[in-house]
Formats: structure tokens, C-alpha cells, sequence
């Protein structure tokens, strides 16, 4: 069963204590956290730092849409991160990138945004990654409309783990609806990151209608 996790982004302080309060009321699990650094892409949120403060038992995902994501790794530490996650498009070195977080024990991620082909992965990391994030928008903001292209990189993604049995999971994030979880979730992808859609009224209700929308293809 596909996986459907709230992200939040923002830059008020305020609003993500909210907001995940809201998660961890609705029982959820694990939440997607966007942090963007004003230099990466045309917005700014909140440093992950503002999590420090806030008591929460839900997991921590950190997709770090920033320049050189790996000085950001101790800060999203710090955090309380659970997985780190980071756009390749400003890395200088996935390797490094990816054995830094796991050095903290913990789940690394490598994102590819709406442009980024697949071939810019660096194939020989595949085996050693937990995650790769392909973006159906262009980084940057909420409530864009879904990109289909993504769903040919989806399926090349697919047919390289199924042939070299490298176990890593597949989420895909942005501008997911009702009308086009189905279309993921038939290319099996592991996760889908939905972001404030799913905030309107009962939050919990909303991750079951997507799960729901999601079966519509595999079912049948
Ligand atoms: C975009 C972020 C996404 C975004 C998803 O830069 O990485 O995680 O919050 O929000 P929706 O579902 O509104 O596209
Ligand atoms: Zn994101």
C-alpha cells in the first residue's frame, strides 16, 4: 500500500508547530518538512532548527531544497530528522552527501527536481541510497499542478531497481490529487508527499480518501 505523507512548508514558525500538531492529531506518522534557502529556488522557509523546539513523536523527513545540502546536515540532526533528503541540482558530491547522513545512523534520500533527468543520479550510488524523490512540479512551491512527465522517469527508476535489486524506495512529490495518486501508485512507487490539500478540514480523512484513490487502477 502506497504511503501518503503530509508536508509542510512555510516559513512562519507558527504555522509548522500548527500544522504538525494537526499531524500528530490525526495520528500520523511521519511528515515531509520542505526546507527551501532563498538561493536554491525562488522562496525561503523556516531553518530547520524551529523543529528543536517543538515536542512531537511523529518522524522527521528533511528535503532540503538549499545550495550544497551537506552543511545541512547537522542542523536537520539536530531536528530530530528521521531521513534527510537532498535535491542533487546544487550537490557537489552525492557520495559524500549520502554517507554523511548514514554515518548519523539514519535514512538518506537523493531528489531530482521536475528538469533533472535520471541519468544525473550517479548510478553507482544506487545500491547505497534509502530513497530517491522525484518532484511532479518544479521545486520551490505548493499547490502546482502535477507533471506527468515525471511518470516516465518513475517507470526508468523502477525498471533500474527491479533488474539491479537495489532495494531503494521511490516517492514522488508535488502537485499529487485524488485524480493522479492512482497513476503513481500503479507504477509502484513506495510514497507519495501531498501538501496542504491535505490540511482542509479533517486531515486524517483526506490520507484515507487518497489511499482510497490510490487502489482505483490495482484493484481491477
Ligand atoms: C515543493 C515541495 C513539496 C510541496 C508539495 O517545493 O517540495 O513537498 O510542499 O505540495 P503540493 O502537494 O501542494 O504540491
Ligand atoms: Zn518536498
Amino acid at each position: 500500500m502506497i504511503k501518503v505523507i503530509p508536508s509542510i512548508l512555510s516559513n512562519s514558525p507558527n504555522e509548522v508547530r500548527q500544522m504538525l500538531y494537526q499531524c500528530q492529531d490525526a495520528g500520523v506518522e511521519r511528515v515531509h518538512i520542505d526546507i527551501i534557502d532563498g538561493v536554491f529556488t525562488n522562496n525561503k522557509t523556516t531553518d530547520p532548527s524551529v523543529l528543536e523546539e517543538i515536542e512531537t513523536t511523529l518522524r522527521y523527513d528533511i528535503h532540503l531544497m538549499v545550495k550544497e545540502p551537506i552543511n545541512w546536515i547537522e542542523k536537520c540532526i539536530r531536528a530530530g530528522a528521521d531521513r534527510i533528503i537532498g535535491q542533487i541540482e546544487m550537490m557537489n558530491s552525492q557520495q559524500e552527501f549520502i554517507q554523511k547522513i548514514q554515518g548519523f545512523g539514519i535514512d538518506a534520500g537523493l531528489a531530482i527536481d521536475l528538469k533533472t533527468p535520471i541519468g544525473q543520479l550517479d548510478d553507482y550510488l544506487l545500491p547505497d541510497v534509502d530513497l530517491i524523490l522525484v518532484m511532479s512540479v518544479a521545486t520551490g512551491f505548493g499547490g502546482q499542478e502535477f507533471n506527468t512527465s515525471v511518470l516516465e522517469k518513475i517507470k526508468q527508476l523502477n525498471a533500474i531497481r527491479t533488474s539491479d535489486k537495489t532495494p531503494f524506495k521511490i516517492c514522488d512529490d508535488g502537485g499529487v490529487t485524488t485524480q493522479t495518486v492512482d497513476d503513481v501508485a500503479e507504477l509502484e512507487v513506495d510514497e507519495v508527499v501531498v501538501g496542504r490539500k491535505l490540511f482542509e478540514n479533517d486531515l486524517a480523512q483526506n490520507i484515507q480518501k487518497f489511499i482510497q484513490a490510490s487502489n482505483r487502477k490495482t484493484d481491477q
